[in-house]
């Protein structure tokens, strides 16, 4: 091979192909149902990607914050109660400031796996962490995290699989989705392999309304880019000024519910097909589930898990917590 030519950075990529994304199939069955809804894994397009990236920076959004700070004032703890030469995965690694945080922490990791349904998004984060980590290797897997993920075999044996899957992103899956997912991260770990969650937890209704309700209006932004992203991609006419954002705490069920608010009796039409909304009608975008630890132990054990230790922020605001099969 000619290595003037060859790219600086050729990792090796395991690329299971997962299915591409069926976003019109997906918008039409969400309003086609009653009460209606979109599905939240496509609010991260470019531009939502951004307006996520400016959520973490708002005020009122503490999440990022707080899973920060807890990270990196806990971390000589956690690594110690992970132990050495891990082979650390990560679902959905976003800018990487967390991953970073755990992996300088660790002791010896020996290889970490960004797993992504976007081979760019896969290739980005990979690459946003080679530099500051040469003695890691760096083992992309592109594919679909919801579904049990073949790992990629470490150059150097490791001594056990670490998971890691911060902000409470957990959170935005029902909880029959959750559970779901917690058995395919089960079987992606295998023997031996564990899980460190983060969670946000139950607390006052009126600091988690505002997380998601932010006063600059970042929020309002990111949910209705997901109906420019319709338009754009499905050809839909969403008038993005006749519909709201509102985002409110349903105590009841612990958890932030997201909906786009028609402002008015209106028709959108998206692929030929025509939807009405009445003035007033909610369609669901998002739920950002909020845990007590018996909760959360309930939901972790319907997946064959177990929480084997945990940390929290002086606050108890926000959770890390250890599964293990
Ligand atoms: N995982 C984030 C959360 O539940 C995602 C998020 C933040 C979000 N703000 C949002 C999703 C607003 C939809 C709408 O907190």
């Amino acid at each position: 091979m000619n290595l003037a030519t060859a790219p600086a950075h050729a990792w090796p990529l395991t690329d299971l192909r997962p299915s591409p994304d069926d976003i019109l199939g997906d918008a039409l069955a969400g309003l086609s149902s009653t009460p209606k809804r979109l599905p939240s894994k496509y609010f991260y397009d470019a531009a939502g990607s951004r307006l996520f990236e400016a959520i973490t920076r708002q005020p009122e959004y503490y999440l990022t914050r707080v899973e920060l700070a807890l990270l990196a004032r806990r971390a000589a703890d956690i690594a110690r109660t992970l132990g050495p030469r891990l082979h650390v995965v990560e679902y959905g690694s976003g800018s990487g400031r967390k991953t970073r945080l755990l992996l300088d922490a660790l002791q010896a990791p020996i290889a970490y796996t960004p797993v992504e349904i976007s081979r760019a998004t896969v290739l980005d984060s990979t690459a946003r962490l080679a530099d500051a980590f040469p003695g890691i290797a760096m083992l992309p897997v592109c594919a679909d995290f919801t579904r049990p993920v073949p790992l990629p075999t470490p150059p150097q044996p490791a001594r056990g699989r670490l998971l890691f899957f911060p902000g409470s992103t957990l959170g935005n899956f029902d909880d029959h989705e959750a559970v779901a997912l917690l058995a395919a991260m089960r079987d992606t770990l295998g023997s031996g392999g564990r899980a460190l969650v983060g969670i946000d937890l139950v607390k006052d209704p009126a600091v988690i309304e505002a997380a998601y309700n932010d006063a600059a209006g970042v929020t309002a932004a990111f949910t209705l880019n997901l109906l420019a992203r319709l338009n754009r991609e499905v050809g839909s006419d969403f008038d993005l000024a006749a519909f709201r954002h509102r985002a409110v705490y349903a105590a009841s069920r612990q958890r932030i519910e997201t909906d786009l608010v028609s402002l008015r009796e209106q028709s959108v039409y998206v692929a030929g097909r025509t939807f009405a909304f009445a003035a007033g009608e909610a369609m669901r975008v998002e739920i950002s589930a909020k845990y007590t630890d018996a909760g959360f132990a309930t939901l972790v054990a319907r997946a064959g898990l177990r929480v084997v230790a945990g940390w929290n922020d002086a606050r108890d605001w926000f959770g890390l917590r250890l599964l293990e099969a």
